[in-house]
């Protein structure tokens, strides 16, 4: 994605908390709402639509516009940002190894925070190994790679495995009981809830230094609920949100995004590969990295990088070991 929306973001110290019961027309069960919503301090509310905000706290548009006014005006919302201040952002980007120096080297030095970076595969190529050796790995030294973080996992499809971070957090160096405890794990049940818990990551990320979420799977839900062409429409709407509520936790709290998604079949396709991301443009757009796995001579399997704003294409072959992603 070659722009970002220019929301303005502020670090914990600068945030502006101010109980959402302050705002005109916002009583305990409308800020409630709002907050089950995600919507949990000024900023949310300020660049989010009126419509949305209507539906989250189930009150009218007129009513929802004018919190939403107030918010803006409290919250300072810039629209434009100078150049200077999105560069000084970026110099604060940090980067998380995934103990594959390829694989680093594939994403321009690991997996970037204030970004969503994808990893798109059919079954048993590794994603899920990624995200539970990046969720180790982010609580490591900023010189060995971490940015001495703790990790949100948002698990659809019930495939974590406190087994494999204990032998991931071996290889690493760290004790076993301290990665998991800096590991904060939950079961999404469906697309709904699923989205809410980005709202729950923001909650946490005010106590813990949260610096990784990863949505494992991000589209198994959406896609077994919204069936049927009727219902892309919607389905794609909702994607939309969730991608941009986690590009603003990303970019709020300094952290990395990482989603996984399956690929679909495409009957279509005779020559090349003929399958593809689930997700559409949606996801195509939303995600600032997107790479395509694929197995190859066991145990090896084959990254590609797809669609980067500011990096080649090119691949990268790594490993699936018992002690997690290798070279
Ligand atoms: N303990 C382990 N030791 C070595 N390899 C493992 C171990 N656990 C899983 N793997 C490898 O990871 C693969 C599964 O990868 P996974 O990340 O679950 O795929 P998916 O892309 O479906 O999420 C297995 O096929 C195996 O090659
Ligand atoms: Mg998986």
């Amino acid at each position: 994605m070659a722009t970002k929306p220019a929301a303005k973001t502020a670090s914990d110290s600068e945030r502006t908390t101010v109980d959402l019961e302050d705002l005109p027309g916002v009583g305990g069960t409308t800020a409630e709402r709002l907050r089950e919503a995600g919507y949990t301090d000024l900023m949310e509310l300020a660049v989010a639509s009126p419509g949305d905000v209507a539906e989250a706290a189930d009150i009218g548009l007129a009513v929802a516009q004018k919190i939403i006014g107030e918010a803006r005006r409290r919250a300072d919302v810039g629209g434009f940002e100078s150049g200077t201040t999105v560069l000084a952002r970026r110099q604060k980007l940090g980067r998380i190894s995934t103990f594959a120096k390829s694989l680093d080297e594939l994403l321009g030095g690991g997996i970037e925070t204030q970004a969503i970076t994808e990893f798109a595969g059919e079954f048993g190529t590794g994603k899920t190994q990624i995200a539970h050796q990046v969720a180790v790995d982010v609580q490591l030294p900023v010189d060995q790679g971490g940015l001495l973080g703790e990790a949100v996992y948002i698990d659809t499809e019930s495939t974590f495995r406190p087994e494999r971070i204990v032998s991931m957090a071996q290889g690493a160096g760290i004790p076993p009981d301290e990665a998991l405890a800096r590991i904060h794990v939950a079961r999404a049940f469906n697309s709904n809830h699923q989205m809410l818990l980005v709202g729950k990551a923001q909650e946490l990320a005010r106590e813990r230094p949260i610096r990784l979420i990863v949505v494992d799977s991000l589209t198994a839900h959406f896609r077994s609920e919204y069936v049927g062409r009727a219902e892309l429409a919607p389905r794609q709407q909702l994607l939309n949100k969730h991608l941009h509520e986690l590009l603003r936790f990303a970019d709020t709290y300094n952290a990395a995004v990482i989603v996984t998604n399956q690929v679909s079949a495409r009957p279509d396709i005779l020559f090349g590969d003929p399958t593809r991301p689930i997700g559409g443009n949606i996801v195509a757009h939303a995600a600032t990295y997107r790479v395509y796995l694929r197995k190859s001579k066991p145990p090896k399997r084959i990254a590609r990088l797809i669609d980067s704003p500011n990096l080649p294409e090119g691949e990268a072959v790594f490993s699936l070991t018992s002690e997690g992603i290798r070279e």
